[in-house]
């Protein structure tokens, strides 16, 4: 890679950062493409967010990617922000148009595109939606348009409440809240043909921990855990077991990436060599 005055720079702003696949998956996409741009990661601190963001326009960075803590706090100063990332109040990325940055938020549809290209269909399914923090919410907004019914269980009530009444409200879909329970779990899941966990549980250290027994698993059931640390997780591991499709948190986040590639880029994404690299990568850590 020649790095040269026209270079385009892209990055993405989060805290901790040290572990975040973007450098490597959107290098070696804009490599494979011969695209004269440079993509690094910054460690943004929270009381920094307004800083970084003014930064990205008096520095001209083209593109960003925006992961935790911020992905809520950059809305604040952007010119304009996506319908979908402003309804559920969370943007990880940016594209900066000649001075304007405009917000959008591609988890979503990475969620809804690995599902599609790994064979799930959620349109006309009923959809089991465990979590409403800001990745939850960001799938459930795209697959609330998909799905047949969807289901959301939440640890805390409040928020999958607040969900469903965002979605119910924007989209005519039957959307249904409720606390997140083994005994909740256990009945949504017998006539559901999609489950997503969208909760932390299961992400390393907790890798020995599942929202879902086994024996609630079938192999007429898709299932897809967010969590990619580590690559296959206990619940992964249990639905393959049980005969049960499944789809990692790695192909969801390779997806948002081709999404937010294809965003400042206007290419379609090499998504085969995005998968390859952060793969690589990750094995060798
Ligand atoms: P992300 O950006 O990855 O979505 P987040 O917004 O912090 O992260 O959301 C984390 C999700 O995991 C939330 O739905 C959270 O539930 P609460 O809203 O009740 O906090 C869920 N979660 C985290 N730890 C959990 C646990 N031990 N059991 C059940 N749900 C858990």
């Amino acid at each position: 890679m020649v790095i040269s005055g026209k270079t385009r720079v892209c990055g993405v702003i989060g805290d901790p950062i040290e572990h975040t696949l973007s450098p490597i998956m959107h290098n070696a996409a804009f490599k494979a493409l011969k695209l004269d741009f440079a993509f690094l990661a910054f460690k943004v601190k929270a009381a920094d967010v307004e800083k970084a963001v003014s930064g990205m326009r008096a520095l001209g960075i083209h593109g960003l990617n925006v992961t935790m803590p911020h992905k809520s706090a950059v809305i604040n100063y952007l010119d304009e922000v996506d319908q979908a990332a402003k309804a559920i109040g969370s943007v990880n990325t940016i594209l900066n148009k000649d001075g304007r940055l405009f917000g959008f938020n591609t988890d979503g549809v990475g969620a809804l595109q690995a599902l599609r290209e790994n064979g799930v269909e959620p349109r006309g399914k009923k959809v089991l939606l465990l979590g409403a923090g800001g990745a939850a919410r960001a799938i459930a907004y795209t697959l609330a348009r998909e799905a047949d019914e969807l289901v959301i269980l939440n640890r805390t009530a409040k928020q999958a409440a607040e969900l469903a009444n965002l979605l119910k409200q924007t989209f005519d879909r039957k959307v249904v809240a409720d606390t997140l329970s083994p005994n909740a779990i256990k009945d949504t899941l017998q006539d559901s043909d999609v489950l997503i966990n969208a909760t932390s549980v299961g992400m390393k250290p907790n890798a020995n921990q599942t929202p879902v027994a086994f024996e609630w698993l079938r192999p007429d059931l898709a299932v897809m855990d967010i969590v990619y640390n580590p690559v296959e997780t206990k619940l992964a591991k249990d639905a393959k077991a049980a005969g049960a499709k499944v789809v990692s948190g790695f192909e969801m986040l390779i997806y948002q990436g081709a999404a937010s590639f294809e965003i400042w880029t206007g290419h379609s994404a090499p998504v085969e060599v995005m998968r390859h690299a952060a793969l690589n990568h990750l094995l060798k850590v």
